[in-house]
């Protein structure tokens, strides 16, 4: 087992009176926002319009509380799930974060290195800044994001090479055909794509590299450009979907996913699993916190349909709420990333170890003994 059970990392810790890593999520991002340059941590940190989505999404976790249950017997716990076929030995996934590179040079390499130390799934990104095959050849290649490009052609080259490399499944993220309205972003004049962060699944790709007059090694600056303008896609609607068949027999899962009626949709389409998330609060403030969603989408399919959340995980009592009210797991975003801005591969596994660490002690706490038993009635 590549994870201690809780109090065994609680103990490390004391005995060792300290760790040299920050604690829990608010301390960690104090740490990543001393280790990064300003527009780099506010790409990380920021979101749409006024934030306030992403500070619902926090808020959402406040407004439930646990209803632990007492004299349970929880000296043997099983945190592991498995999702379609993917295995994780705690309820949580790693989100796909792209351009990586803006806050560690080793980047996914680093998340890749972590997620293997831990058995923790990593979720590649589409915008990522090290390609598939390079972080497949780390780990054992998991799932991969897909941003359906505007360019057909090169989301098919995409998700071709994914199930090649091995990968498991597509996520395909819904939410974001086009980046939303950023006022950090925008403020700063900063957009890490230009500098040809982030591009490396296109400047890996066979068919962008053939569509360009000097590759992107010879020329970056026009590569990201072009990359760039391949990028939008909004005319994308659910007929596209069957396309997505044809390119895979891989299961398929959307992310980005608030409503119930859409939830229903994509499960009559076929789709294997859907991910209740607003991106972090990145793409259209003033939405629906993405745990309040969690629940309408979970009615909507029933008990058995594959349903993963993210979008404002920070502890691990966010991991079990959100599991109680409906995911098989969720995703964790931004802290893993404030993890690699810190301390690279060691400082995204410290993270994970924490948060796995504070789960199980949780869990044994709460009167869990396994995220099976996890149910409605631990959540008021
Ligand atoms: C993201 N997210 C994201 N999602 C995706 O499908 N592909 C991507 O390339 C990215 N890139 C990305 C970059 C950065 C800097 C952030 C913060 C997020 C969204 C991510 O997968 C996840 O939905 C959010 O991070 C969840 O919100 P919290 O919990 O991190 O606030």
């Amino acid at each position: 087992m590549p994870l201690d059970p809780g109090n065994v990392v609680q103990n490390q810790i004391y005995l060792s009176r300290g760790t040299p890593w920050p604690v829990g999520a608010a301390d960690w991002e104090a740490r990543a926002k001393e280790a990064l340059e300003h527009a780099p941590f506010d790409y990380v940190a920021g979101g749409a319009g006024t934030e306030e989505t992403m500070r619902a999404n926090l808020e959402a976790f406040r407004r439930r509380n646990l209803r632990p249950r007492m004299l349970v017997g929880t000296a043997e716990r099983d945190t592991s799930v498995e999702v379609l076929g993917l295995h994780s030995p705690v309820p949580f996934l790693l989100a796909p974060v792209g351009v990586l590179s803006i806050v560690h040079p080793d980047a996914e390499l680093a998340v890749a290195r972590a997620s293997k130390a831990t058995g923790v799934p990593f979720v590649v990104s589409s915008a990522a800044s090290s390609s598939l095959e390079d972080v497949a050849a780390i780990e054992p290649p998991r799932w991969f994001q897909l941003y359906w490009w505007g360019d057909p052609e090169l989301a098919e080259s995409l998700v071709r090479r994914a199930e090649a490399a091995g990968y498991g499944a597509i996520v395909l993220t819904v939410d974001t055909l086009n980046l939303g309205w950023r006022p950090r972003d925008l403020g700063n004049g900063y957009l890490p794509f230009l500098d040809g962060e982030g591009l490396e699944q296109f400047f890996t790709d066979p068919v962008f590299v053939e569509r360009l007059e000097k590759t992107p090694t010879e020329d970056r600056a026009t590569a990201s450009l072009m990359a760039l303008a391949a990028f939008s896609n909004l005319g994308l609607t659910w007929d596209d979907l069957g396309r997505l068949r044809e390119w895979t027999s891989l299961p398929v899962l959307l992310k980005g996913i608030l409503r119930g009626d859409d939830a229903t949709r994509a499960h009559e389409l076929g789709i294997d699993g859907i991910v209740v998330s607003n991106h972090g609060g990145r793409q259209v403030d003033g939405s629906i916190a993405a745990l309040d969603a969690l629940v309408e989408v979970r009615d909507a399919v029933g008990p058995d349909a594959v349903v993963l959340m993210d979008s404002g995980v920070r502890t691990a009592t966010d991991v079990l709420k959100a599991v109680a009210l409906g995911a098989n797991a969720v995703l964790l975003g931004r802290p893993y990333v404030y993890g690699l801005a810190v301390g690279g591969a060691e400082g995204v596994e410290a993270v994970i170890r924490q948060l796995a660490g504070e789960l199980d002690l949780t869990m044994a706490l709460a009167g869990v003994r396994s995220v099976a038993e996890l149910d409605r009635s631990f959540v008021v």
